[in-house]
């Protein structure tokens, strides 16, 4: 029927109608690992979009197919309040991404007064100016890694109304964060959903970077130099792969779902056992395959504070509300990231 309409409008309305339907999205964090990929899958489905960052783990190089398919760059904090929101009221989006943080556990417990101010005051301000505006969905990238605590302590894979206990003030920052969006419903009925995003991983993930098993031991693996893993190894993690986690974080974009949802397979892998399957990755390595890959043998040194010994999110909720369930096999998905990693290693 609108197909219809389109077809009979004289070129005038047909821009009209254009304008109507263009979403006008903003990423905030989305020079990162995960936004840089929303804002290409963004992008890609039409919409305007313009992505915040204040470039302290983000890279520029992550957004050059987004700025070159259009994306307004907007470099600031979110700390600062004036920033965020005289920005939210001149670019005016309907839907937002919030995925700017402190992203690292152990330097939550090094400063827990940054992690708080970027992961608490930081998204509060992004809250208020989101309400300022009217804004018609929130969309918050939380953890599943870090706000159930122990895993071990729990029915695993965890479900969202499974008790909430972090280890590390990362965790506990999230949870705030997601507190006030209830908060905030209660008040001014604001349209929010939590995604608790497992662990991540995929092309553009940071090998220097704390939060990346995948990327580190990738980038290792590529250089023919043995992992160092912190513990026994036997420590369970839910890894998830971003093409994946793009697609529903897109469909909960567009959904009236609310409150938390996991975005993970359910699947518990082992430390030992994603070594193990990123070695098979690198032997199946196109081409020349990755220097000694056969003798990729960690060492150990001692467990950190702050990670749990296991965990893994069950994805029902997330199949229930949004038609969502992860495709790409961990094997897959290693493969395609050792692949990025070596494309983008000098010489
Ligand atoms: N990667 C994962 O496995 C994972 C798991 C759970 C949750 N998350 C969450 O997803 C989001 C994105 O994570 P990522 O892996 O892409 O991390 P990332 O570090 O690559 O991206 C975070 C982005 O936020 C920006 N940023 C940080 N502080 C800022 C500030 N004060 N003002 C403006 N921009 C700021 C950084 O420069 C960076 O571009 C984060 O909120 C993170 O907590 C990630």
């Amino acid at each position: 029927m609108v197909g219809q309409m389109c077809g009979k409008t004289s070129g005038y309305s047909l821009i009209f109608f254009t304008r109507l339907t263009v979403m006008r999205t903003l990423v905030t964090g989305g020079a990162g690992f995960i936004g840089s990929h929303l804002a290409d899958a963004l992008l890609a489905r039409g919409d305007e979009v313009t992505l915040v960052d204040n470039f302290s783990s983000g890279r520029r190089e992550n957004i050059e197919s987004a700025v070159t398919n259009g994306a307004e760059v907007i470099e600031g904090d979110i700390v600062d309040k004036v920033f965020v929101e005289e920005t939210l009221q001149a670019v005016r989006p309907q839907t937002l991404f919030h995925l700017a943080a402190q992203g690292e556990v152990r330097r939550s417990i090094e400063e827990p007064s940054f992690d708080a101010t970027v992961n608490v005051v930081g998204t509060v301000n992004v809250i208020e100016a989101s309400k300022n505006i009217g804004l018609d969905r929130f969309v918050f990238a939380s953890t599943g890694g870090a706000i159930y605590g122990e895993g071990s302590r729990i029915d695993l894979p965890a479900v969202e109304s499974a008790p909430l206990a972090p280890l590390c003030p990362y965790g506990q920052s999230k949870l705030v964060g997601e507190q006030y969006l209830e908060l905030y419903r209660r008040m001014y009925m604001f349209n929010s959903v939590a995604l608790r995003f497992a662990n991540v991983y995929g092309p553009r993930q940071n090998p220097k970077g704390e939060a990346g098993a995948v990327a580190i031991f990738g980038e290792l693996l590529l250089a023919g130099e043995n992992p160092v893993v912190f513990g026994d190894g036997t420590q369970t993690r839910d890894f998830i792969y971003i093409d994946d986690l793009i697609d529903a974080i897109l469909t909960a974009s567009r959904n009236d779902v609310e409150g938390p949802v996991n975005l993970g397979t359910g699947d518990e892998t082992s430390l030992l056992e994603l070594l193990d399957s990123l070695r098979d990755a690198g032997n199946s390595l196109n081409g020349s395959g990755p220097p000694d890959s056969a003798s990729f043998e960690p060492s150990f040194a001692s467990a950190r504070t702050g990670e749990v010994k296991r965990i893994a999110i069950s994805p029902a909720r997330a199949a229930e509300e949004l038609g969502w369930n992860p495709t790409t096999p961990l094997g897959k998905g290693l493969g395609h990231t050792l692949e990025a990693l070596r494309a983008r290693t000098p010489g």
